[in-house]
């Protein structure tokens, strides 16, 4: 019996996020894969969006080493119908999602007052409106269970100013916003809402400053933060995470 006992909690270690089911959004490549493959490896079934087929063909087939089950959907999560297809066929086909990783994000530097208007709505479209769009899609499921774990990948450009950073910090700084408030609002029915705020980390995702690669986060320091936030006891939730790398790069 006993040694039932401890297999049992051997294998809740080994897979914790066991009947999980997880929607990380831009989950084919970068942040969003790292994250992503952290999550099936602790038993959670992941669905994967992007609008690249290319990208995720290829990590749907690593994911699916996991074991865990897998969905990979192509999707732009800055328009609501496609958001609306995205996380019914996640529900339909691994059941409610617990976890969403609102992830998917683009890039864009320079003055502000030298961008067009469409440059604005690019970047406020996906890395803004689309956290609503995703987040209002999967919160009445998560309202019913009681319980859900939704995460933002912010930035540190979402609390410091910088030149050339006008439409992107704008983006950031509005999800810390929109976050705090889903925090609040939500908190009631169990669910905790959270935001990662990394430095820089070495995807393709920005050719910004001349910083030392070597020095950079990895994607990995990321799904690390998001691993801490889903394994947090369930009385409590790290509800803001500043990543930093140790040394400045
Ligand atoms: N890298 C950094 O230094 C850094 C630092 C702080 C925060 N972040 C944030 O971390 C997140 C991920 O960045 P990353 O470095 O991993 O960038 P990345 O390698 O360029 O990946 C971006 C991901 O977002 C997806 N995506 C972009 N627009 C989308 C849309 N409209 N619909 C669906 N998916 C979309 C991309 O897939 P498709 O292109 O296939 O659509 C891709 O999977 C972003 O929110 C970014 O702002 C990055």
């Amino acid at each position: 019996m006993a040694q039932k006992a401890s297999i049992n909690s051997s294998s809740r270690q080994a897979s914790p996020l066991s009947g999980a089911v997880a929607l990380v959004t831009g989950g084919n490549r970068g942040i969003g894969r790292a994250i992503a493959l952290r999550l099936a490896k602790l038993g959670a079934g992941v669905a994967i969006c992007g609008r690249d087929p290319q990208a995720l063909a290829a990590t749907e087939t690593q994911l699916k080493n996991s074991g865990s089950p897998i969905l990979s959907q192509i999707a732009d999560v800055s328009r609501s119908a496609e958001v609306t297809t995205l996380v019914d066929k996640t529900q339909a086909t691994l059941g409610p999602i617990s976890i969403l990783v609102n992830n998917a994000g683009i890039s864009l530097f320079g003055p502000a007052h030298e961008k067009t208007e469409a440059d604005w709505d690019r970047v406020l479209d996906t890395n803004l409106k689309s956290v609503f769009l995703v987040s209002r899609a999967v919160a009445p499921t998560m309202i019913q269970r009681g319980s859900g774990d939704m995460i933002n990948i912010s930035s540190l450009a979402g609390r410091n100013a910088f030149a050339g950073g006008g439409i992107y910090c704008a983006s950031k700084w509005g999800l810390l916003g929109l976050s705090a408030c889903m925090a609040e609002d939500l908190r009631e029915h169990g669910i905790r809402v959270s935001v990662i705020c990394p430095g820089s980390v070495a995807t393709g995702f920005s050719t910004r400053g001349s910083k030392d690669p070597a020095k950079l986060l990895a994607p990995d320091d990321v799904a690390h933060a998001v691993e801490m936030i889903v394994t947090q006891g369930p009385q409590s939730f790290l509800s803001e995470i500043h990543l930093r790398p140790v040394r400045k790069p």
